[in-house]
């Protein structure tokens, strides 16, 4: 319950500029991984990380991604009601190359816009927190990738 008093406080603020914050998750993401930027391929832009970072398909994803973000938030009660979208979500992602390591780093670069944007609010026990509700997301859609 503390958790999730720490995970809707931080993301109060965070949540109402999702683009913004989405941009610097996906800056730290491609500077841990250049080699994800090859996988926004409907994008001739994303030749490097500032292109594909202007490019409106990829702002969209970002956008995409925080709503999915924003979604677990929101249902940190009933996080198992996402289960099957996050497993379609998953499987989408089998389909367009992503391996599921990757989300790995996808975590590390949450937790790096989490530390940038919070400052001192960043503590121990809220980068746990956000890293147990992010494992349950990740897990819920690594199911996709199963059969
Ligand atoms: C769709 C790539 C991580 C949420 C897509 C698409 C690509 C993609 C290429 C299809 C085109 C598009 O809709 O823009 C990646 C890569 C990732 C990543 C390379 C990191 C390794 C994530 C994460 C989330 C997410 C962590 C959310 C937690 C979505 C959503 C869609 C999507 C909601 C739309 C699916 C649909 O069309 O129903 N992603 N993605 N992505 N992605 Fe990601």
């Amino acid at each position: 319950e503390k958790d999730k008093g720490l995970i809707r406080d931080s993301w109060e603020s965070l949540g109402k500029n999702k683009v913004p914050h989405g941009i610097v998750l996906f800056t730290r993401l491609f500077e841990l991984d250049p080699a994800l930027l090859t996988l926004f391929s409907y994008s001739t832009n994303c030749g490097d990380a500032p292109e594909c970072l202007s490019s409106p398909e990829f702002l969209e994803h970002v956008t995409k991604v925080m709503l999915v973000i924003d979604a677990a938030v929101s249902h940190l009660d009933d996080l198992h009601t996402l289960e099957d979208f996050l497993l379609n979500l998953g499987r989408k992602h089998q389909a367009v190359g992503v391996n599921t390591q990757s989300f790995a780093l996808v975590g590390e670069s949450l937790l790096y816009m989490l530390q940038s944007s919070l400052g001192p609010a960043y503590t121990t026990s809220l980068r746990q927190a956000w890293l147990t509700m992010y494992s349950i997301v990740v897990s819920a859609m690594t199911r996709g990738w199963a059969k």
